[in-house]
């Protein structure tokens, strides 16, 4: 773990393009990855509306996730809900990319620096 919180969870060549994968940090929390050229997205593991695995969704446009379940729709960006039935966002992280690496600061770290 980085002295600011965020933890190596993946290499780019981990994550395919536009592909979510499933990954897990060192407190056993597990959030989805999403890959879009260099820039990486990490959303909560499951849909806020019936905890369907997000790892099975697709992505079908830019930046924009559809559940496998019942097709909610979410801006991985910020987890904003894109199109129902889902009404609550989901959890976002905050991602950097160091060369290869792929680093996400879990909520825990985030709020004790603040
Ligand atoms: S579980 Fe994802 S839309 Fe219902």
């Amino acid at each position: 773990m980085t002295d600011d919180g965020f933890q190596r969870v993946a290499t780019l060549t981990d994550l395919p393009e536009q592909h979510p994968i499933g990954k897990s940090l060192a407190n056993g929390e597990k959030i989805v990855l999403i890959r879009f050229g260099s820039e990486v997205y990490a959303i909560q593991e499951c849909c806020s509306h019936a905890d369907f695995p997000m790892e099975d969704g697709e992505i079908v446009d830019d930046y924009v996730i559809e559940c496998a379940l019942h097709a909610a729709q979410f801006d991985v960006r910020d987890g904003s809900v894109i199109a129902e039935p889902a009404w609550e966002p989901l959890r976002t992280y905050e991602v950097k990319v160091a060369g290869d690496a792929v680093l996400v600061r879990p909520h825990s770290a985030r709020d004790a620096k603040e």
